[in-house]
């Protein structure tokens, strides 16, 4: 009965390569693995439990705002709009905005299939009136849509400070994408993390119980498994802090020793101390954000925050309104 109303486009994404990945990063100066590969069974897992610590404020702090202000929000951007959520692998955020937006249809796009069914059945289940176009897609790589969409004006939800892993220019250049995909009269809800005491921040990526570090040594359990590597995680410390420089937390893995690392042919020698950069997030005053959201073409349109200022819902919209 509610498969009806939910429509699964397989857009045929390029698989990731790990190997090739993962051989460039580690042959390459700082040595530096892609974040995405985190995000494996058990990366997944631990993320979630990462957005159950004390100590990592955002996931929580995002999704108080957009219950706080769920109504304002919806008056900004009115009914049967066309909402896309790159990324789209579970319903918590977009949940809290739905009776209100009351959009045409809601379009997931997320690279994993499995991920994408579940949370656009969850969905579908939980709005009975709601048209999913689920769309198996690499949001990084287009933001080509399924064709057969209802027309609405679009919408593009952007939560949990995932902008945070760019690259100030590689924000630019995806916001950019995302600012043609929408159109005129177009736009962009997007969560981001703002700076604030360096304590708060390093904190949030050195939880007390150590599920950040397990996190972060996942990359490596993964990276053992399906590219047969030798790494042993004892050997590897979980390093994060805040550089204040360029404003992003940095997460690395630090070899405790002088050790070889040894993947299919290939040996790469570590000295003790020596790091591989698994992360950038970072994080942006509101002035700065819509400064980069701005060389994208978007104009700001409204900032909605939490009471001790932790984290940015912004509203843009494109030329055209
Ligand atoms: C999912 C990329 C927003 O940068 O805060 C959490 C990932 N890494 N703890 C972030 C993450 C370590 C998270 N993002």
């Amino acid at each position: 009965m509610q498969q009806a109303r939910i429509q699964f486009h397989d857009l045929h994404p390029s698989a990731d390569d790990l190997r090739s990945d993962v051989l460039t990063g580690l042959s390459s100066s700082p040595r530096a693995i892609p974040p995405k590969y985190f995000y494996d069974q058990k990366g997944s897992q631990l993320f979630d439990e990462i957005t159950n610590t004390e100590e990592y404020y955002p996931t929580r702090t995002e999704m108080q705002i957009l219950e706080s202000y769920a109504q304002e929000i919806a008056e900004c951007i009115g009914t049967g709009s066309l909402l896309v959520e790159p990324g789209g692998g579970s319903c918590a955020k977009v949940r809290l905005l739905l009776e209100g937006l009351r959009p045409c249809a809601y379009v997931p796009m997320d690279i994993s299939k499995d991920h994408l069914w579940i949370a656009a059945e969850q969905t579908a289940a939980e709005f009975p009136w709601l048209e999913v176009h689920a769309a198996c897609t690499d949001f990084t790589q287009t933001m080509a849509l399924p064709d057969n969409l209802p027309s609405g004006t679009r919408v593009a939800f952007f939560p949990g400070s995932s902008i945070g892993n760019f690259h100030p220019q590689d924000a630019v250049a995806f916001l950019t994408t995302v600012a043609a995909m929408v159109g005129e009269g177009g736009y962009l809800l997007i969560g981001v993390d703002v700076k604030k005491d360096s304590k708060i921040l390093q904190r949030a990526y050195n939880d007390a119980a150590g599920v950040t570090a397990k996190f972060n040594l996942n990359l490596l359990a993964r990276i053992n498994r399906e590219l047969a590597a030798n790494f042993e995680l004892s050997k590897w410390q979980h390093h994060a802090f805040y550089n204040a420089e360029v404003g992003r937390i940095e997460m690395h893995l630090r070899s405790e020793i002088e050790q070889v690392i040894q993947i299919d042919d290939h040996e790469f020698y570590f000295d003790q101390n020596e790091t591989i950069h698994t992360e950038n997030s970072y994080k942006y005053e509101i002035g700065e954000f819509q400064e980069i959201a701005g060389r994208a073409g978007f104009n700001p349109e409204q900032v909605w925050m939490d009471s001790n200022n932790l984290f940015s819902v912004h509203l843009f919209s494109t030329d055209g309104k």
